[in-house]
């Protein structure tokens, strides 16, 4: 499997170093608050990996919920036209939710995402995302954690995909020509 990465962007220890990071930062601002009643969602599939590190370094009280949502668009690249496949189990309203993301690109996924979010009133409602690709944006996202920018190149493993593939990586690489090109 590890034949078809060019190169390690992220390796396991610093992935640590960053979630670390991550956990201290939404555990302050949670504490911050006078009170807070906290939901963790993570968009599947592939916030798997990362959410379940990152709960594990908050230290505070909270409830996970996942949603599914599709985006239509080829393998590398999302549309904007996002349906939710598998809804959450919770309701949202008046919790304060946490979203968790694996890497914001375009933004088209997560802004509708977003939109959906606030309909159900939560009463608060941030969002944390283990990569960012801010040259890729076409749509405006709030983002309020950030784990690692990184450049305009996709990227695989720690729970992110090639069509539906390397999720399991522990690091994250960049594929080879090769495989996205077929
Ligand atoms: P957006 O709607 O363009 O922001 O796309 C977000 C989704 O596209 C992410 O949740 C990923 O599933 C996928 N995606 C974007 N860039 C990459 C990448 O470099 N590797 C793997 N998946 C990616
Ligand atoms: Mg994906």
């Amino acid at each position: 499997m590890d034949e078809h990465i060019e190169r390690v962007l992220i390796d396991t220890q610093e992935i640590k170093t960053i979630v670390a990071r991550l956990g201290d930062e939404i555990t302050a601002h949670y504490r911050a608050l006078e009170t807070f009643d906290l939901i963790v969602v993570g968009l599947l599939r592939g916030s798997f990996v990362f959410a379940a590190d990152l709960v594990r370094v908050i230290n505070l009280p909270l409830i996970m919920d996942f949603m599914t949502v599709s985006s239509y668009g080829d393998e590398t690249a999302s549309t904007g036209n996002v349906k939710v496949v598998m809804d959450l189990d919770e309701s949202i309203e008046g919790k304060d939710v946490l979203m968790v993301e694996d890497i914001i690109d375009t933004g088209n996924t997560f802004a509708k995402v977003l939109r959906l979010m606030h309909h159900r009133r939560p009463r608060t409602l941030k969002i944390c995302t283990f990569l960012n690709k801010p040259s890729r944006r076409l749509v405006d996202v709030p983002i309020d954690f950030c784990g690692r920018t990184i450049e305009d190149e996709f990227v695989c493993g720690y729970g992110l995909d090639f069509a539906q593939r390397y999720r399991n990586l522990p690091y994250v690489g960049v594929l080879s020509r090769e495989v996205l090109e077929g």
